[in-house]
Order: structure tokens, then C-alpha cells, then sequence
């Protein structure tokens, strides 16, 4: 069966575009596929005798792109953005002109019940982006340690409330394991105290954004993708990187900032016009840095 399509809507796209200036013959990575939109638009501008090898670790993603995007100069490569050395050697090629990393998760994943990502439905507390691959978010709802839950809600969800979190959860999972998705977004919401005027975030997003964030090792790749990025771009080439937090945002700036092979090209990095904002709440916290290759 196919997927439905996509109902993602890229970020920043004109900035992104601006910043990577493809065009005919140019040969770019998208390593984060999603629904394609920003893999469309690049390969729609280097056709058509250049391409865009673009990954994702989601099969769903991967199988809508196969058909969406059939008629463009696209190689789809289902893994993560980690391998991207390797694939262009496979591919027989040295370096290229430009490489997009768009972080976090699509707009598909969200709308995807069975996937765990989002916290009103009741689909199985998984958080994966590939669920072939690692441990799913109940393996570590239901067996780590009361410490060990708390350090991670508190470090990778910013959460103050990590403490009351985990001890919840381990009492909860003594009477019941977690099963959904929802089950642990409700415990969530009557550990963290409402604050008096409200809030704009459901009050369990900081917990789930922990729980994926380990359950795909994601600032692990991150990471060990920035350290071999360099080695992937020809001189003059870019890197565009579309970050959602400060946990992403900051090894982005301090790699650009600290490696002599880049030279940085937004010093602060750009933000989505009001309008953008105003047609996609998504792009209220995305920051886009972008260095060149020297
Ligand atoms: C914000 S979405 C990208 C949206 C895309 N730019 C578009 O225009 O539709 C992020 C995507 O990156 C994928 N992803 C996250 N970490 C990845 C990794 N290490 N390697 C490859 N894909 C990854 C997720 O599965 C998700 O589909």
C-alpha cells in the first residue's frame, strides 16, 4: 500500500535555496528526506544532469519519495545522513556542491498514529524514526532506571520537572508497563504544575522530545555528522543546517565556529519571516545556519 502523501511543509525554503544556490549540473545532499519538499526543490534546480542523493531514516518516507518524486534527478537512500561518506563513495563520487540537514521529525511522523509521535493518539509509544532499528521509546519508558529516566528528561527535554517525572513513571510501570503513546503524555501532564497564564506547549512535549531524541541517538549523529561533513563538500561548497532547539542549534554553531574548513556565513543565524510563521507555526523556532567549505 502506498503512503499517504505528504502533508509536510518545508521550512524556510527560499532561505534555503538562496543559501545553497543550485543550479543545473550541481550535485547536493538532502540528508533529511521527509516528504521531500526541500529534495524537490533542489533537484527541480540542478536538473537535469545533476542530482541530490537524499536520505532518511524512515521507510515510510522513503517509499512516499520513491513514487512522489520518480521523475526527478533524485538517488533515494533509505539510512541515516551519518553514512553520507560512505554512500558517495559508493557512488563513485568525491565531494558536492552543497549538503541540507533539516532536523527533528516531519509533520508526516506527527500525523502517523502508529508512530508514537504524537501524544494526543493512542498509537504505540515507539518515537523511532526507523522502527526496524534501536529500541523503541517504551523499551526505555518501561525498563530504565528512576536516575536514568530523570538525567534524560532533564538533559535532552530541558524539563524541570524531570525528577517528578521519572519517579511517576516508575511507580506506574509497577502496577502497569506503558503500552501508548497517550498513557505517558497523561502521567506527563499531571507531573508538571500548569503555569498561571497558561502555555503554549502541551506540557508532555518536552518529555516526548527527550524519549526520541535517545530512541534515534539523534545529537549521537548529529554529532559525528558535523565532525565528517567537511570531508563531503568541495571548496566553496555549503552546508545548510535547519536546527529546532538549542540541543541541535548549538553543536551546529560551535562545529561551523570551531573547525578551520568552514568559513561561517551567518553569523546569527536566520529566522523564518512572520509570514512564513504566520502560514507554519513549525517555523517559529527553526534557526538556519549556513557555512562554506574553504
Ligand atoms: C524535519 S523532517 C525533514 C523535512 C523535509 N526537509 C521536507 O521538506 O519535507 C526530518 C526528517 O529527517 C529524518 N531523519 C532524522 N534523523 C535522521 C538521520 N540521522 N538520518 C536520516 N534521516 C533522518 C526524519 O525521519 C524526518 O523524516
Amino acid at each position: 500500500m502506498n503512503p499517504p502523501a505528504s502533508v509536510h511543509v518545508p521550512v524556510m525554503l527560499d532561505e534555503v535555496i538562496a543559501q545553497l544556490r543550485p543550479s543545473p549540473g550541481t550535485v547536493f545532499i538532502d540528508g533529511t528526506l521527509g516528504g521531500g519538499g526541500h529534495t524537490r526543490a533542489l533537484a527541480e534546480r540542478v536538473a537535469p544532469t545533476g542530482r541530490v542523493i537524499a536520505f532518511d531514516r524512515d521507510p515510510v518516507a522513503i517509499a512516499r519519495a520513491r513514487t512522489e518524486l520518480a521523475t526527478l534527478p533524485v538517488r533515494i537512500v533509505h539510512g541515516s545522513y551519518v553514512e553520507m561518506r560512505e554512500a558517495l563513495d559508493g557512488l563513485g563520487i568525491a565531494a558536492v556542491d552543497g549538503v541540507l540537514l533539516d532536523l527533528g521529525l516531519s509533520s508526516d511522523q506527527l500525523a502517523d498514529a502508529e508512530r508514537g509521535f504524537s501524544f494526543t493518539a493512542a498509537g504505540p509509544l515507539d518515537l523511532r524514526f526507523d522502527p526496524t532499528e534501536g529500541q523503541p521509546a517504551s523499551e526505555i519508558v518501561n525498563r530504565w532506571g528512576e536516575k536514568q529516566l530523570a538525567d534524560a528528561i532533564y538533559q535532552f527535554g530541558e524539563e524541570r520537572f524531570s525528577r517528578r517525572i521519572a519517579r511517576e513513571i516508575v511507580a506506574r510501570r509497577r502496577e502497569r508497563l506503558f503500552e501508548s503513546a497517550q498513557e505517558l503524555a497523561e502521567l506527563v501532564r499531571r507531573c508538571v504544575p500548569r503555569r498561571p497564564h497558561g502555555e503554549r506547549i502541551d506540557p508532555a512535549t518536552r518529555t516526548f522530545q527527550a524519549l526520541r531524541i535517545v530512541a534515534n541517538d539523534e545529537l549521537g549523529a548529529l554529532e559525528r555528522t558535523l565532525k565528517i561533513l567537511p570531508d563531503c563538500l568541495k571548496p566553496g561548497g555549503r552546508a545548510a543546517i535547519i536546527s529546532f532547539h538549542s540541543l541541535e542549534d548549538r553543536p551546529v554553531k560551535q562545529a561551523f565556529r570551531e573547525d578551520e574548513r568552514w568559513r561561517v556565513l551567518t553569523k546569527k543565524p536566520l529566522r523564518a519571516s512572520d509570514a512564513e510563521v504566520e502560514r507554519n507555526p513549525r517555523a517559529r523556532s527553526a534557526k538556519l545556519r549556513v557555512a562554506e567549505r574553504i
